[in-house]
């Protein structure tokens, strides 16, 4: 459906970044083209005041099919709230026209304001700007840094003190949203912020409600709508297979290798290429990793689905544990 931007200068991504972009297909086929970060010219031209109350600061990020602004609520402003300061997710001009991009915008609203959790970004609205006929959320402004970007600044990974207080909040969110039969489907070092008040999981722009939950949300078909983060989408995923919990783990087992290690576990390689080149078999435990956490995280990480046995709730409790011999130091001071 969509014509997307032809490359611009800036634009231009090595293949390990475009491993960490999400693809988006809007077709048939099952082949995917790489999404590409939308620039001001492809989010196109924004009023400077949305919905006539909420006035655009600046870009916060861009992704797969809009962008993120940080805006001032006007109207709680007027009341005198200290802290009009919203974020907002507006669909880029060119999916702006797609009537299954705007319903694939308020899926995200649902499924994450399904999901009253505190490592949860919390959302306010779902609204539509009646001039220039966008749709956009408006959420919880959250002040810190994406995983991605701490990635960068901690390029050896993280001590197991600071990995478990960021390993277990996660973990604790996807569980829940697991238990409310919501699936993200993007797990990625881009969509985890440890903000000012801690751990948000965020962007379910490509997440789904097991079946039988939220029944009035438009289904929107496997094969009209492909999208996939090579680098953490477990294979099954990009053999064309429906989102699963499953899936889920293996991303954010992925996110967890890397803050242990500082790298990637599987070269940053799409998981069907890591897994024909037998690339499970060079794994090792990252070294900021106790001991004990490490065959949990192991099951997790596995390419066949089957032999993934483990779940989000199992793998927080595995990592949350105490190996029996600190127990027992712990137990004698
Ligand atoms: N509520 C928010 N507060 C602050 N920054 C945000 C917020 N939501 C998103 N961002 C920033 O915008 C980027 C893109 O947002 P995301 O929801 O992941 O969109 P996409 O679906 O395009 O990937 C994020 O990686 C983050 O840097
Ligand atoms: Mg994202």
């Amino acid at each position: 459906m969509t014509q997307l931007m032809p490359p611009l200068d800036d634009l231009l991504v090595t293949d390990e970044e475009a491993n960490n972009l999400t693809y988006f297909a809007f077709a048939k086929s099952h082949k995917a083209e790489p999404a590409l970060a939308p620039t001001k010219a492809s989010v196109g031209e924004m009023p400077d005041v949305l919905a006539g109350r909420y006035r655009i600061e600046r870009l916060l990020g861009a992704g797969g099919m809009g962008a993120v602004y940080r805006a001032r609520d006007l109207l709680s402003e007027q009341f005198g709230d200290p802290d009009p300061y919203i974020a907002l997710k507006i669909l880029s001009e060119e999916f702006a026209e797609s009537p299954d991009a705007s319903a694939l915008l308020y899926s995200e609203f649902a499924l994450t304001r399904r999901l009253r959790h505190d490592n949860v970004l919390r959302l306010h609205s779902f609204e539509v700007d009646t001039d220039c006929q966008r749709a956009f959320i408006t959420m919880e402004l959250m002040r810190g840094l994406t995983l991605d970007k701490l990635l960068c600044e901690r390029p050896l990974g993280l001590p197991w003190k600071e990995l478990r207080d960021i390993a277990l909040p996660l973990l604790d969110a996807l569980a829940f949203a697991h238990a409310r039969g919501v699936l993200h489907g993007d797990m990625k070092p881009s969509n985890v912020m440890l903000s000012e008040e801690g751990v948000r999981l965020f962007d379910f722009g490509l997440g789904q409600a097991e079946e039988g939950i939220l029944p009035g949300l438009p289904h929107l078909s496997r094969n009209r709508f492909n999208a996939w983060t090579p680098g953490y989408a477990a294979p099954e995923l990009l053999e064309g297979q429906p989102l699963s919990a499953s899936a889920d783990v293996y991303g954010v087992a992925c996110v967890l290798y890397e803050l242990a290690s500082g790298k990637h576990p599987f070269r940053r390689l799409p998981s069907t290429e890591a897994r024909d080149g037998h690339l499970e078999r060079e794994l090792h435990a990252p070294r900021n990793l106790p001991k004990h956490c490490w065959p949990a995280l192991r099951t997790a990480l596995a390419f066949n689905a089957a032999d993934r046995t483990i779940t989000a709730a199992q793998l927080r409790d595995a990592m949350g544990a105490t190996s029996s011999l600190l127990q027992r130091l712990r137990l004698r001071a």
